[in-house]
């Protein structure tokens, strides 16, 4: 349809342009609002995930990375909706996209550190939280898991 915005979530590989425009939104919702920027040893880590990116109309407006943490289990970082299209659905479609993609590989597991705040997006989408709040990155977090099938 006309009005239907254009949006598909691709792999951002690292050292691509859409990966740099993924790392530069992450930084800028994730990081610089809390006083902090991604560290050497973040950016040493995402040799690791796997990087997805939502991209309408040729610009990356949200991000996404994977990182195994065992033969069976993932874990869902980096999640970011550009501050002016959040709420158009980007989010689930990059949550969907990495599932497929983890179940797809045979992943079992995805398990996330949900900011308090985000923490009723990924319940929606069946994550479970689980234990005590902690601080990372200066604010809380609550541990959220979902099986995969
Ligand atoms: C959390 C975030 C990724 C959600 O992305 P989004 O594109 O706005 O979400 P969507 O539009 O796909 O929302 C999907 C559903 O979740 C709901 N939802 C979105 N954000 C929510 C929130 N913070 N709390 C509860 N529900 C939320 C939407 O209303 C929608 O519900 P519906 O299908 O019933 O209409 C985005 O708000 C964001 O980048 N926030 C700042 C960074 C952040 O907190 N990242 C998470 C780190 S753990």
């Amino acid at each position: 349809m006309a009005d239907e915005p254009d949006i598909a979530v691709i792999e951002a590989l690292i050292g691509s342009d859409l990966y740099r425009q993924s790392l530069r939104l992450r930084e800028a919702v994730l990081r610089r609002p809390l006083g902090l920027t991604v560290t050497e040893e973040e950016l040493a880590d995402d040799a690791m995930r796997q990087h997805f990116c939502a991209i309408s109309y040729g610009l990356v407006v949200g991000t996404v990375s994977l990182r195994p943490l065992d033969e069976a289990t993932l874990q869902l970082k980096q999640m970011a909706v550009a501050e002016d299209r959040r709420r158009e659905g980007i989010g689930a479609r990059m949550l969907a996209h990495a599932e497929g993609w983890a179940h797809g590989a045979g992943f079992l597991l995805m398990v996330l550190n949900a900011r308090m705040g985000a923490e009723g997006f990924y319940a929606r989408f069946g994550y479970q939280a689980h234990g005590e709040p902690f601080d990372e990155n200066t604010i809380p977090h609550i541990g959220m898991t979902k099986r995969l099938s």
